[in-house]
C-alpha cells in the first residue's frame, strides 16, 4: 500500500481537530457564591447538562434551593454531601449561586450512596436517606417537595 503523506496528515489532523471539540463539550464549570451564570431554576439540569446534550459542562451535582415557602429562590446556601454520618464524613461542598442554583462538573463518588445537607443562614436540612444521583431536581419539584433552606 503506498500512503499519501499529506492525506495521512490531514487525517491525523481532523481526528485532533475532533477529539478536542468533544473536549471542549465537558467544560469545568463550578457554582459559588454570588455567580450568576445558571438558569432555569427548578428544572433537571442534567437533562441537557450531559454528555452527548447541548448544555455546557457535564454536571455530576445539580439543583436549586428555594426559600421556607417555596416559592422563589434563597441565594449563596450550601450544599454538603457526606459518606456517612452527616459530621465528619464530607465528601463534597457546593456553594450556591446568587439565582439559588448550584452545578458541579467535579468527578464524586455515588457507589455507596451519599447523605446531603443544605445550610442557610439559619437552618441546616438535613436528607434522611442517601442519593445515588446528584440529579437533585429530578425528584425535587417532581416526586418530593423543592429542595429549601433559610
Ligand atoms: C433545556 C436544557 C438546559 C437545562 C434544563 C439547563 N441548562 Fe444550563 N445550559 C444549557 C445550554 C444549551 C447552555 C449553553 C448556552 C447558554 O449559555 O445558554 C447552558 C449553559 C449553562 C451554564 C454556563 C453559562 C456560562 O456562560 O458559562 C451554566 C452554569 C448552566 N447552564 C447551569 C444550569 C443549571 C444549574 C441548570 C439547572 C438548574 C441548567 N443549567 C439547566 C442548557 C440547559
Ligand atoms: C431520588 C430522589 C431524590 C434525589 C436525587 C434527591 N433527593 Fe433530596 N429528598 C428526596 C426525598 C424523597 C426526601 C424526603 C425524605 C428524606 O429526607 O429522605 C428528600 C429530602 C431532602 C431534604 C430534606 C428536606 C426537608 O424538608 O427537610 C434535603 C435538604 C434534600 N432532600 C436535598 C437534596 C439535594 C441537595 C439533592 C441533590 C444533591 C437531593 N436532595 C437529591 C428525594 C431525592
Amino acid at each position: 500500500m503506498n500512503y499519501n503523506p499529506l492525506f495521512t496528515f490531514v487525517v491525523i489532523l481532523a481526528i485532533f481537530i475532533t477529539l478536542q471539540s468533544c473536549e471542549k463539550d465537558n467544560e469545568t464549570k463550578i457554582s459559588s457564591y454570588n455567580s450568576s451564570e445558571s438558569h432555569k431554576n427548578g428544572e433537571n439540569c442534567m437533562s441537557c447538562h450531559t454528555s452527548g446534550s447541548s448544555g455546557e459542562g457535564w454536571f455530576i451535582v445539580a439543583g436549586t434551593i428555594y426559600n421556607e415557602n417555596l416559592s422563589s429562590t434563597y441565594p449563596n446556601a450550601t450544599v454538603k454531601l457526606f459518606s456517612d454520618t452527616l459530621v465528619v464524613d464530607l465528601v463534597a461542598t457546593i456553594e450556591v449561586d446568587n439565582l439559588g442554583n448550584f452545578y458541579t462538573t467535579q468527578n464524586i463518588d455515588f457507589e455507596n450512596g451519599l447523605y446531603v445537607s443544605v445550610v442557610g443562614a439559619n437552618t441546616n436540612n438535613k436528607m434522611l436517606g442517601k442519593i445515588t444521583s446528584g440529579q437533585c431536581n429530578s425528584c425535587h419539584g417532581v416526586t418530593t417537595d423543592r429542595i429549601w433552606t433559610k
